[in-house]
């Protein structure tokens, strides 16, 4: 690709929009018609139970993004106004000083084993740590692909809980899980295991199940917003007092993180992945030590600029689920450019972050209102039944008169609609 940045994108119609993202990304002509086509019946039909239809999101591209020092365009599935404007304005403010720089713990997920009925709790947990290369060797033969690739059970921990019915003893495989998000895999080591871990313990193995706190499957990206690009040093010390809003106060953390999981999740559906996994995954990491908090900093830097950082368990895969199934998904992984799990969770924690940065952004200068209804105003045209030619002249009056109602859209459709006859 030769750049992320295609000025007057947002300017374009759709299909110009697609033909600009082929000629960056080399879509094919088959690739093409999936986007016309989306998800087919027949395929819907694979996919789930009692399958009746599909059900559409928008999918639009988020330009200006480099990450790794490599440019990308972002595909984002969304119903939410704003939602792509604002990543894309937001990767556009850290352009010059280089974009995102990520790095991860690699593709870890852990696989819970509980055991309940136990005598001696501490003593079983020792004797399972006793055995623990042939549990992992055991785990690994239900997978041998999974091990061919260079994943498979890495370690074994092993702790007891104290509860209102007793002492359990809990066991999580560690598993390396490559390029697949994962649960499948786990599952069916941690269920493989079981009955060993029962003669082990002589206890009563019941959830066999992966943990979607994937707290070794850590994905880190951070940027340098310069003070002049952004609006100056008030807009940076906002930033930063917004920010620490979120890092003591659950109330803001928990909409301070709704904006970074706007991006997040955004990414994690157009490439056919499991939205549900990564956001537990993230409200879950965001409350370790007790309290939920921010999943980002901020602070300035000795120059005055801002510096922005992101943590979060981003548990996707490339192989396996609807990525491989899905045919608007499969070209969307094929416009992200990337070859493993590992590369396209770095895409999505520096999406999660430009989000963050865009969103306090405006919410430190002028609001998030203006930028926000002016988007909204064109859903409430729609809604009105505004024809396609009049959404946007219809939208921009109501935005401009700051009166973004249904009962205005009717009134200027209807005056529209009298001038044109
Ligand atoms: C709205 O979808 C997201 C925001 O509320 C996030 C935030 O407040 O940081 C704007």
């Amino acid at each position: 690709m030769e750049t992320s940045r295609i000025s007057g994108f947002y300017k374009l119609l759709p299909e110009a929009r697609l033909k600009a993202v082929a000629d960056q990304t080399g879509l094919g002509k088959e690739e093409l018609s999936w986007f016309e086509d989306g998800l087919r019946i027949e395929q819907a039909n694979k996919m789930v139970e009692n399958v009746i239809g599909t059900f559409q999101v928008p999918l639009g591209i988020a330009t200006n993004f480099i990450i790794d020092g490599r440019d990308v365009l972002i595909p984002m599935a969304t119903e939410e106004p704003s939602v792509i404007a604002a990543a894309s304005n937001g990767a556009r403010m850290v352009r010059e000083s280089g974009g995102f720089s990520t790095s991860s713990t690699g593709p870890l997920m852990r696989a819970q084993i509980q055991t309940v009925g136990i005598a001696d709790p501490f003593g079983a947990r020792q004797e399972i740590l006793i055995h623990k290369e042939e549990l992992i060797k055991s785990a690994n033969e239900r997978d041998p692909m999974l091990v061919k690739f260079g994943g498979g059970v890495k370690d074994i921990e092993v702790y007891v809980v104290e509860s209102r019915v007793g002492p359990m003893v809990v066991t999580h495989l560690i598993v390396d899980c490559r390029d697949a998000m994962g649960a499948n895999a786990v599952n069916t080591m941690a269920e493989a295991l079981a009955p060993r871990i029962e003669e082990l313990t002589c206890g009563k193995v019941y959830l066999r199940i992966i943990s979607n706190l994937a707290d070794k499957r850590l994905v880190r990206a951070k940027a340098i917003f310069k003070s002049e690009d952004i609006g100056g040093e008030k807009v940076v010390n906002g930033i930063i007092q917004a920010a620490v809003l979120a890092e003591v106060d659950s109330y803001r953390a928990a909409t301070h993180n709704k904006g970074i999981m706007n991006g997040v999740t955004a990414v994690v559906l157009a490439t056919g992945n499991d939205t549900r996994a990564v956001e537990a995954g993230a409200h879950a990491y965001a409350s370790v030590g007790g309290r939920y908090k921010s999943l980002t900093h901020y602070e300035k830097n000795r120059n005055g600029d801002l510096v922005g950082t992101i943590e979060l368990p981003v548990a996707i895969g490339l192989v396996g689920g609807a990525t491989r199934v899905h045919p608007v998904a499969k070209a969307n992984v094929k416009i992200l450019g990337v070859k493993s799990a590992d590369e396209l969770s770095r895409i999505i924690a520096s999406v999660g972050l430009a989000q963050n940065f865009a969103a306090l952004r405006a919410l430190v200068s002028e609001g998030i209102q203006r930028g926000h209804m002016s988007l909204h105003s064109r859903n409430i045209a729609l809604q009105a039944g505004a024809s396609c030619d009049l959404v946007d002249i219809i939208a921009a009056r109501m935005a401009a008169e700051r009166r973004i109602s249904v009962d205005r859209a009717i009134e200027l459709m209807e005056e529209l609609e009298k001038n044109k006859a």
